[in-house]
């Protein structure tokens, strides 16, 4: 879970690395790193901590000339954070320098094995293992030689790896972790994401597992690990640079939860034409969708909660069954699939590493997956057997916000879609259903709007020590990530509970002015979780309610509402969790936290 960038050509690479870097920062941020072949040697400065403490040292790159470097941002996961262990990693005549993304499994093995060869280990990671065995089969021939590691090594991987004894070339190559490699007149880039090369270049190749790249100013080639030649195609990225800066907000989350109007409105508008829904992603005929018998979702994290909310709007509108899965918990538990099924993975990223191994258990299964995947031509996407994307563009604070959002789109889709081809819904009641959809862009804005009252209420609650989120149904499943989104960002204690599991042990944790955040938005379960909200009234806590306009009645017994346009029920998330994602932004801003790196986290979680 770590960015890797790197550059060959005629330019500084220091400064471009660093620049790529910064880029990746929400890739990891622990310590930094950055080898640069100074024409004589291979010369490598390293610094714990955030990125910037590498910029002051090697003042913006200018004490390390030359014109091939790699660089590192790590976030650890083999050995603690420090100096010794950032990245790159040497072989012992410091002839040979590695950067890795990734875990090498078997790295205790190989660490014993070369010792009694005669190595000495000087870190605690498993990345040091590559340097040396890079070393031991090295006979001058760098091709030959990273094949021969790659047959010996476990694990995943992205790899940047420069030899003294070929001071005009880049070689990198990677296995199920992120690696792109991008071209332009001056030399060739390789970055664990596009982001990082963008200012230079926007022609990309997606390198995929175990594809060796191997770069020089002037040309690129892509090899097998039998040493093969391999044809690849250039790809033009057509993001926009902008999109990936904070554009004035005070952080990255701040913006992406400001920009979910336009993510809702680019997710959902080419899927709908004429009253109708296409999906033409998805590769199905209506015949062959109304034919699903079962649906399997899987992921982690938001994307899990996505789930969740789909679950209940896929359930209740096409009446198919759902089961929905921590990916984790899928690829061990050995899942029941049965004819008939179809499987759903949702990863903003694509890359995260226990859906990815849940999509494959799948399809070793012989069962069709579709991807609801953000980031273009990550792994998830291109080993899916479709992809309805969601078109957040990048999302760099590490708590999700417009991406989980935009799943939320997506499965709503496809919901509708389904109860549609199977004669659940008419064409009178999907077009107003649609009609529905298309107002959350607006009703969303007007949520944003609240965001100074919010951050009012947020400024009490900031020595909270537990905060719990309640909800029955849908709002359970809105509880669920609001209370993640709280947690994660500003380190207070919360939980989501079903409201009415609440007696059955967790109420015994209120107290006099505990904070419980109780969503009231199904009219169906609103009665009900209004008694759950007398119940811990009456132990003293202090209740915040989530609800629908019109619905003044909770007044009664809410300390403080905050009342969310009218939708159709089953749509209700896409309007409860902006008030509970800005109350979670504002906590953690009022307590002093970088919202946009929080401790422990990082955005992509590319080991289990
Ligand atoms: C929380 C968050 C994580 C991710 C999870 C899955 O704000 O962002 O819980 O949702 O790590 O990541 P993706 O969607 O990239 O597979």
């Amino acid at each position: 879970m770590c960015g890797i960038v790197g550059y060959v050509g005629s330019k500084q690479a220091a400064e471009i690395i660093l620049e790529g870097l910064a880029r990746l920062e929400y890739r990891g941020y622990d310590s930094a790193g950055m080898a640069v072949y100074d024409g004589e040697k291979i010369r490598i400065s390293k610094t714990a901590g955030r990125l910037k403490v590498l910029e002051e040292s090697t003042r913006g790159g200018e004490t390390m000339p030359g014109v091939l470097g790699i660089g590192h941002t790590r976030w650890a996961t083999h050995g603690i954070p420090n100096e010794t262990n950032a990245h790159p990693h040497f072989n012992k005549d410091e002839t040979i320098t590695v950067v890795h993304n990734g875990i090498i499994e078997n790295y205790i093995a190989l660490r014993d094995l070369l010792k009694k060869h005669g190595y000495e280990f000087q870190t605690e990671t498993d990345t040091e293992v590559v340097a040396h065995l890079l070393d031991y089969y090295d006979k001058g021939d760098p091709l030959e030689t990273i094949t021969k590691v790659l047959h010996r090594v476990e694990g995943s991987y992205a790899l940047g790896i420069i030899f003294a004894s070929h001071p005009d070339t880049l070689y990198a190559v990677r296995k199920d972790s992120p690696l792109i490699v991008g071209r332009d007149d001056s030399g060739c880039f390789i970055a664990s994401d596009v982001p990082a090369i963008l200012k230079h270049t926007r022609r990309v190749f997606y390198v995929d597992d175990q594809e060796i790249a191997v770069m020089k100013a002037d040309d690129l080639a892509f090899y097998s690990i039998y040493g093969e030649r391999i044809e690849k195609e250039e790809v033009y990225v057509d993001w926009d640079a902008d999109a990936a800066e904070k554009g004035g907000y005070e952080h990255f989350m701040l913006k992406e939860m400001n920009e979910q109007p336009k993510t809702v409105t680019d997710t959902l508008s080419p899927r709908i034409r004429d009253g109708r829904i296409v999906i033409e992603e998805l590769n199905m005929s209506d015949e062959e969708l109304a034919a699903v018998k079962k649906i399997h979702i899987v992921a982690c994290g938001s994307a899990y909660h996505a789930g969740v909310t789909g679950k209940y709007v896929i359930e209740g509108l096409a009446r198919i069954p759902v089961e929905v899965d921590l990916a984790s918990e899928f690829r061990y538990r050995d899942p029941i699939l049965e004819e008939g099924a179809m499987v759903i993975v949702i990863s903003q990223s694509g890359e995260t590493a226990d859906t990815l191994a849940a999509l494959r258990e799948a399809r070793n299964r012989g069962f069709r997956v579709l991807a609801i995947v953000n980031v273009v031509g990550s792994s998830i996407a291109r080993e899916a057997d479709a992809v309805m994307y969601t078109w957040a563009g990048p999302e760099i604070a590490v708590a999700t916000t417009k991406a989980y959002s935009a799943q939320l789109i997506n499965l709503y889709l496809l919901a509708l879609k389904m109860a549609h081809v199977r004669g659940r819904l008419d064409d009178d009641e999907l077009v107003d259903m649609i009609e529905d959809l298309k107002c959350l862009p607006q009703q969303i804005e007007l949520l944003l709007g609240n965001q100074k009252r919010i951050q009012r209420f947020a400024n009490r609650y900031i020595g909270a020590k537990d905060i719990f989120f309640i909800g029955r149904g849908i709002d359970y499943s809105i509880a669920l990530e609001g209370s993640l989104k709280l947690k994660e960002i500003s380190y207070v204690h919360s939980e989501a509970y079903a409201a009415g599991e609440l007696k059955h042990g967790t109420i015994s944790l209120i107290e006099e002015g505990t904070l419980v955040t109780a969503i009231a938005t199904q009219p169906e379960l609103f009665a009900k979780t209004v008694s759950n909200i007398v119940e811990v009234k009456s132990r003293g806590a202090f209740v915040l309610a989530v609800t629908t306009e019109g619905n003044d009645e909770i007044e009664k017994n809410a300390d403080y509402v905050i009342y969310v346009p009218q939708t159709n029920p089953y749509f209700m998330n896409s309007l409860a969790i902006v008030p509970l994602q800005m109350f979670g932004y504002y906590v953690s801003v009022g307590k002093g936290y970088d919202a946009d790196h929080p401790r422990n986290l990082a955005k992509s979680v590319t080991v289990e």
